[in-house]
């Protein structure tokens, strides 16, 4: 039969057939591959170099963690040291239109804008080398100053009474990692004037550049005794060129990997006499990006992973451990000592740790301190506390410590009968392997973004402007915090002056009488009063009217928490600038206790998001305040 042959019923019926068809083959198509936008995110990873041996763990990890989701895709680029490559990697993976930017820096300075501008479109991971200032979603990765602190105080420990010459390899001089290895390093030998950095090596992370040049170096100088490498593949490199092998040489390196010549093995060889290990954050950086694509409430703002020191004395345990982690199911049970009631930030952050639990179906344990004990006896009932939580068998302890010391002997006894313990809303002065994880602000940053504030703001003002500041409790981290970040800032600009540095314990009646009492004793005038609570902030307010002045006009008033009665006094004037210290803990904490049951390493820090208010934006914002 030709076409020609067809009646115009038989070609109706053809098309008819054919389309059909059509629509069969597309919805299997469909069907088999998935439309993007139902069935899978797609992740883009863009790398700044697949050299060292510690990126290439760090894909494998993201691979592996990825694969457990089935909507999860992830594509990979590797910029091969190239900054150039990176900005085009970064540029192909949007037009791929992927969901999410996972990214680790070549140049932080180049890149940072590029990074910005992809936030203002899509989140954003920025894993291992932070960008400059906060345009991201979530950063992930080492305190590496602290790392390179630990190997200088093992050296320390180390040393005996000799003199020690050591040689310093590092990664690419001038990256953030490199310099705050080193400078950590440095500040803890500082004061042993017998331990000297004879040498630095730039081997840009590669062993064979770390061969090559330590085989030069030795020949020069055959006296080291130290050789200091900012990767253990580094420190293997310049071990494999040492002629004598017997030669009395100590190894540090650092990354802890496993496997073929990764530090632990290096360590049972006695190749490496300490390593550090550095988590590459690979599978959290997948965990959370689901937990943003999720759109899930409590998404921090960074992450800090924690490192181990590793020597041979305590390699196999450590392995053990690793191996043993506890898998507990529902339901779970979480001991909390709560600090007291002793702000309205404290208020709302109690609640929300009760409704968290709730919500994420964990058995929640809750003790409070009476609010009119004193700060020594708050510190008391919470170790009791603590101790009925042990007896109690709880799976999981967490707490606001009231101050930073005083801690040491109710934390060895929470891990001897291995109950981890959460730090909530506030860090404690000891061995950080006593606890397991801090959750909540960053006080420093806090008092320098008051600090930033009032130099913005009073940047024409001429001549010295006299300072009041409002300590909250004596020896809490937020209020060595929120000082240290203040005077950090401040310290430089000779017109800002310190007049008054007084404890006011976080609340409204301290706040009101110890401005009341400067007001009244001083003669020199008062211009800025800037307090470490809202609490605090309120009670100076009352205290400056009584006197005769305006809050906000003659004295400039900045608090900090940005609850929203700081919202309110913002909005008719009286309050000038909050910086906010989220309480809103809860929703994290029940994630970080439900990842530590199913058997993951939390982090050593999460840091919650957090921003600046101030009398021009609080108006737009003070509606959807929740606290
Ligand atoms: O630890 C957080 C601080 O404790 C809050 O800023 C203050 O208001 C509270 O009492």
């Amino acid at each position: 039969m030709t076409l020609t042959r067809l009646k115009n019923k038989d070609i109706i019926f053809f098309i008819v057939v054919i389309f059909i068809l059509i629509a069969i083959g597309s919805i299997w198509i469909i069907q088999s591959f998935g439309s993007k936008e139902d069935t899978y995110f797609l992740i883009g990873v863009s790398q700044p170099n697949l050299q060292e041996p510690w990126r290439i763990v760090m894909n494998k990890e993201i691979q592996e963690s990825a694969n457990e989701y089935e909507h999860i895709r992830i594509i990979f680029t590797d910029a091969a040291t190239s900054s150039h490559k990176q900005e085009k990697d970064i540029q192909k993976l949007i037009d791929y239109g992927v969901d999410l930017l996972i990214v680790s820096m070549n140049d932080t300075e180049r890149l940072t804008p590029i990074v910005a501008d992809i936030y203002k479109k899509i989140p954003v991971i920025v894993l291992d080398r932070d960008v400059i200032g906060y345009d991201y979603t979530l950063f992930i990765g080492l305190d590496n100053y602290s790392i390179g602190r630990k190997a200088g105080n093992y050296l320390r420990r180390m040393r005996g009474k000799q003199t020690l010459n050591v040689v310093e390899i590092k990664g690419i001089t001038d990256s953030p990692p490199v310099r705050d290895r080193s400078n950590g390093f440095k500040q803890a030998i500082k004061d042993n004037s017998d331990i000297n950095i004879v040498a630095s090596i730039e081997a840009h992370w590669q062993p064979d550049k770390a061969h090559d040049k330590f085989v030069e170096l030795i020949k020069e100088s055959p006296n080291i005794d130290v050789v200091y490498a900012h990767s253990d593949a580094m420190a293997f490199g310049a071990y494999k060129g040492l002629k004598d092998k017997h030669q009395e040489i100590t190894f540090i390196g650092m990354d802890g990997l496993q496997g073929t010549n990764g530090g632990l093995e290096l360590i049972r060889k006695g190749i490496l006499d300490s390593t550090y290990t550095c988590p590459t954050g690979g599978k959290e950086a997948i965990r959370y990006a689901v937990s943003i694509l999720n759109k899930d409430k409590g998404i921090p703002k960074k992450i800090i992973l924690r490192s181990h020191e590793i020597t041979a004395d305590n390699l196999n345990t450590y392995i053990q451990e690793q191996q043993s982690r506890t898998h507990k199911k529902d339901p779970i049970t979480l001991g909390f000592a709560q600090v007291g009631s002793e702000s309205s930030w404290r208020l709302a952050n109690t609640e929300s740790i009760k409704q968290a639990a709730q919500e994420a179906n964990i058995h929640l344990i809750f003790k409070n301190v009476d609010n009119r004990l004193s700060d020594k006896e708050k510190q008391k009932k919470q170790i009791q506390y603590m101790e009925e939580f042990i007896e109690q068998k709880v799976d999981v302890i967490a707490f606001s410590p009231i101050v930073e010391e005083g801690w040491e002997k109710i934390l060895i006894k929470a891990k001897k009968a291995k109950i981890p313990v959460l730090l909530s809303d506030r860090e404690v002065n000891v061995d950080d392997s006593l606890w397991t994880s801090y959750m909540g602000s960053d006080f420093v940053e806090e008092g320098r973004r008051a600090a930033r504030w009032l130099m913005d703001y009073t940047k024409t003002t001429e001549g010295i402007l006299n300072i009041v500041e409002l300590q909250g409790t004596y020896g809490s981290a937020p209020a060595i915090g929120r000082k240290e970040g203040f005077e950090e800032v401040i310290k430089y600009h000779k017109n800002y002056n310190l007049l008054y540095s007084e404890i006011g314990s976080f609340n409204y009646a301290d706040g009101k009488a110890t401005m009341k009492r400067i007001l009244e004793s001083t003669n020199e005038k008062i211009h800025v009063v800037y307090a470490h609570n809202d609490d605090m902030a309120f009670g100076a307010i009352e205290a400056i009217e009584e006197y005769g002045l305006v809050a906000g006009k003659d004295i400039i008033v900045i608090s900090v928490d940005a609850t929203k009665q700081a919202f309110k006094y913002m909005v008719i004037g009286k309050l000038n600038c909050a910086v906010e210290c989220n309480p809103l803990l809860g929703p994290q904490m029940m994630k970080a206790v439900k990842d530590l049951m199913a058997g993951n390493e939390l982090p050593i820090r999460i840091i919650t998001e957090e921003d600046v208010y101030t009398q021009e934006n609080a108006k737009y914002t003070i509606s959807s305040r929740k606290y």
